[in-house]
């Protein structure tokens, strides 16, 4: 898979890709993170990439120069699957979106807004999603832009390891994951339950399976519904 991300602030996503799983993924090809700073592009002497807003509103907006410059240059050295502004009002973010874009997407381009956004023509003619990553308003769609890649790359095959299996995360199928423990199997007399340790895989799997059902249904009961009536799905 390969990655592209359209910002007017490059380095704040260096830390965040350069640690761990991402690194990893990185180094072993299983994906291309491409990270572009959007005032390369500007035609501006001063390389501005922001302006007033028509009308009465307060606040700069990107304009449109620059963004649609910069995709065109990555389109006409690759095939692009889909074009996506990270946006606090853009269809929410969740793991069937990364199941589905994981399996059905090669290459991406992910455009961060700033300040009051981009110029809506952007919207109207050069994206094909809007992304949310959650009903809040951060000052940028650089961490929504991490968030939605670090989603989609951990589910590329390679990328993680048995023990950390996609397959076993939260959201995988409707479920949040069982809880976890590590030695000691007692801490300030706080145990580890005993059928961890047990050694008996079906007895685990059944204390897990259960787990993961009593919490989805004491924590999020609205995904409890979807799994015991499949047909409100
Ligand atoms: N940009 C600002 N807030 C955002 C959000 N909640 N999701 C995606 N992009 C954003």
């Amino acid at each position: 898979m390969r990655i592209d991300i359209i910002t007017c602030l490059p380095t704040i996503l260096d830390s965040y890709f350069n640690q761990s799983i991402i690194k990893r993924a990185k180094e072993k090809n299983h994906v291309d993170l491409q990270v572009h700073d959007l005032r390369v592009y500007s035609n501006d002497k001063h390389k501005k990439v922001d302006d007033y807003a028509y009308g009465f509103g307060a606040g700069m907006v990107l304009q449109i120069q620059p963004i649609d410059d910069c995709i065109s240059s990555l389109k006409s050295e690759r095939n692009y699957d889909a074009v996506i502004y990270l946006s606090p009002d853009g269809t929410v973010f969740n793991q069937g979106l990364a199941n589905e874009w994981s399996t059905k997407f090669k290459n991406i381009i992910l455009l961060c807004g700033h300040y009051k956004g981009v110029d809506e023509r952007v919207r109207e003619h050069l994206v094909d999603f809007e992304i949310s990553i959650g009903d809040y308003v951060l000052s940028g769609g650089e961490l929504a832009a991490a968030v939605v890649s670090d989603a989609l790359i951990r589910l590329i095959p390679g990328v993680l390891n048995d023990e950390t299996s996609a397959l076993s995360d939260s959201f995988q199928d409707d479920l949040i994951a069982p809880p976890v423990y590590s030695r000691p199997a007692e801490y300030k007399s706080w145990k580890v339950p005993e059928v961890l340790k047990s050694g008996n895989q079906k007895k685990v799997e059944e204390w897990n399976l259960n787990m993961a059902l009593q919490r989805t249904k004491e924590r999020r009961p609205e995904l409890y519904q979807k799994i015991i009536n499949p047909k409100d799905k």
